[in-house]
């Protein structure tokens, strides 16, 4: 397999909303991830992905972008970017943005422009649709609730937008549009950036013929069939990185839910022109029940192994994957798979071993780092994200859904369990502002934040660091090949890597029990134990949240 460093890299994910105020507005800003810039190089993490900058009325905290080169006034100024960037390349760290371009703002120029009338310039830069008797052109729901279609009264057409109606899809089936987002990515390579994120870049080609989707057990068909991996979206990846990706040695990393391995080693394939890696969903989607990630099965770690498995030896030799537990649309993993009581600090390293032990680049998303758990909100009132309240609002007035069971599903996986400040010392605020924040901090700031953890080197930070470390020491975590063990054990995760004549075991105990190592070819030897989240030691068992790897030369 080719060395590069995007394979050796571990990414860092910030949310800036949340991550440091620097003027007291209870925002975070470009700044504060300024002055927090020598903790991630402490930490040991190569590339930093950020989470929107860009102009945006922030019907979606920023993921609706109404100017793709000029920074969120809230955030700060160009100025602070450069700064920004420049100051992470002193450090040697990366900075990857985040690229918005299945959709823009409705508020952006050129979909202001689009709406004004049916033979404006910009009118094919999004998709106008006229209605069918009366009503949408077809019954898809958008990913925020609602139809996905939105009736404009100035030139009585419906427009396509997949999220929310301020977020009108761009229509890539223009080549005006396609070379005016190619401009767009130059300029900002040309910048210094060092790569993209591209947001559901799996999404932007549609089947054109606009079939409805199936609508059993739902408000609204479902688009997932006529919109996901597209007719057309190869052919644009590979006009994207002919265009303007290869000309730089940059990370590119496609968001991409409902892709299968075969479609990943297309998107990501080490010869097929596109990305270099995706960020795909099977996984994340194990526990879902009839409403989806609204409703929660306990975790079936047999399906969730499988999963792993079929991507792991998938695309070894052929594409790449990212790993993660984490980003800001999921709720958090200590709290979700771990143990978020007694057990939290390890269950949260040993979910980190075992994630970052697999073959891919491996995503921290700010606060994993320090084991930061879902919020306790009591009300309604303290979600800000549009999908939580919209899921809310169809629970309970459309479904018809008792109000507590609403509020349940919401807290359980709202998207705010991720996006509550970064929790940097116990001072009124978390350390991360000085006046009351956009969504309030999680109370158990007090007892788990950086401060704590810096000075403690039996942490879940400390571990991460050492995670981090033991990647760059050792070739195998990223380019040995894997192999699962134990398949069909309930309780542990086991796998094997081997590169030449190096081989690494990890096992991992996935409950709050003691449970039995089943005997396997290795006999286990402490003095191979190169990774261990405890402070006891038995052959044969692993204790509650036990993790092990041993590395045998
Ligand atoms: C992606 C983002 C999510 C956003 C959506 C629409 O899934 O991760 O936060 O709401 O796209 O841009
Ligand atoms: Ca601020």
């Amino acid at each position: 397999m080719d060395k590069t460093w995007w394979k050796e890299s571990v990414v860092y994910q910030i949310y800036p909303r949340s991550y440091q105020d620097s003027n007291g507005d209870g925002i975070g800003d470009l700044k504060g991830i300024t002055k927090r810039l020598p903790y991630l190089q402490w930490l040991g993490v190569d590339v930093i992905w950020l989470s929107p900058i860009f102009q945006s009325p922030n019907d979606d905290n920023g993921y609706d972008i109404s100017d793709y080169q000029n920074i969120m006034t809230e955030f700060g100024t160009m100025e602070d970017f450069d700064e920004l960037l420049e100051e992470a390349h002193k450090l040697g760290l990366k900075i990857m943005l985040d690229l918005v371009v299945n959709h823009s703002s409705d508020e952006h120029r050129w979909f202001m422009e689009s709406r004004s009338s049916k033979d404006n310039p910009y009118r094919d830069y999004y998709i106008w649709r006229e209605g069918k008797e009366g009503k949408e052109p077809n019954n898809w729901g958008g990913s925020f609730g609602g139809s996905a279609w939105q009736y404009d009264e100035v030139t009585n057409m419906y427009y396509l937008h997949t999220f929310s109606k301020k977020q009108p899809d761009l229509n890539w089936d223009n080549p005006v549009l396609r070379n005016e987002v190619f401009s767009m990515m130059t300029w900002w390579l040309d910048k210094g950036v060092d790569g993209f994120r591209m947001d559901v870049i799996n999404m932007i080609s549609k089947d054109t013929t606009f079939p409805d989707g199936n609508k059993e057990g739902r408000l609204y068909g479902d688009f997932t069939p006529y919109v996901m991996n597209g007719p057309h979206v190869h052919a644009y990846l590979q006009e994207m990185n002919e265009k303007v990706l290869s000309k730089y040695d940059v990370m590119t990393v496609g968001e991409t839910p409902a892709v299968s391995v075969e479609d990943a080693k297309k998107y990501a394939g080490f010869h097929t022109n596109e990305l270099n890696m995706v960020f795909q969903f099977e996984h994340m989607c194990v526990d879902e029940g009839r409403y989806g990630k609204w409703s929660r099965k306990p975790l079936d770690l047999v399906e969730l192994k499988r999963i792993f498995t079929k991507w792991q030896t998938g695309l070894d030799g052929i594409g790449w994957n990212s790993l993660y537990w984490n980003n800001h649309d999921q709720p958090r993993i200590v709290s979700r798979w771990g143990n978020d009581k007694e057990y939290r600090v390890k269950s949260a390293k040993m979910l980190g071993t075992c994630l970052h032990m697999l073959q891919g680049t491996p995503y921290i998303y700010q606060g994993e780092e320090i084991g930061m758990t879902n919020v306790d909100f009591t009300s309604i009132h303290q979600y800000k994200d549009i999908e939580s309240l919209n899921q809310y609002d169809d629970f309970v007035n459309k479904i018809g859904m008792d109000k507590e069971e609403a509020f349940a599903r919401i807290k359980r996986s709202s998207r705010d369990n991720a996006r509550t400040p970064m929790q940097w010392d116990s001072s009124q605020y978390a350390g991360f502002s000085t006046v009351d924040t956009w969504i309030e901090v999680n109370p158990n700031y007090v007892d788990i934040n950086v401060e704590n953890q810096i000075n403690d080197e039996t942490s879940i930070l400390h571990f991460y660091r050492n995670l981090i470390a033991f990647r760059k020491a050792n070739e195998i975590v990223v380019y040995g090949t894997y192999e699962p063990l134990f398949e069909e054990n309930e309780t542990i995760f086991a796998y094997k890597r081997t590169l030449g004549e190096e081989v690494m075991y990890v096992l991992c105990n996935f409950t709050d029990k003691e449970v039995k190592l089943p005997s396997f070819e290795y006999e286990e030897n402490k003095k191979d134990l190169a990774i261990h989240n405890d402070t006891a030691w038995e052959k044969g068992m692993l204790r509650p949240y036990e993790a092990r790897v041993y590395l045998v030369k």
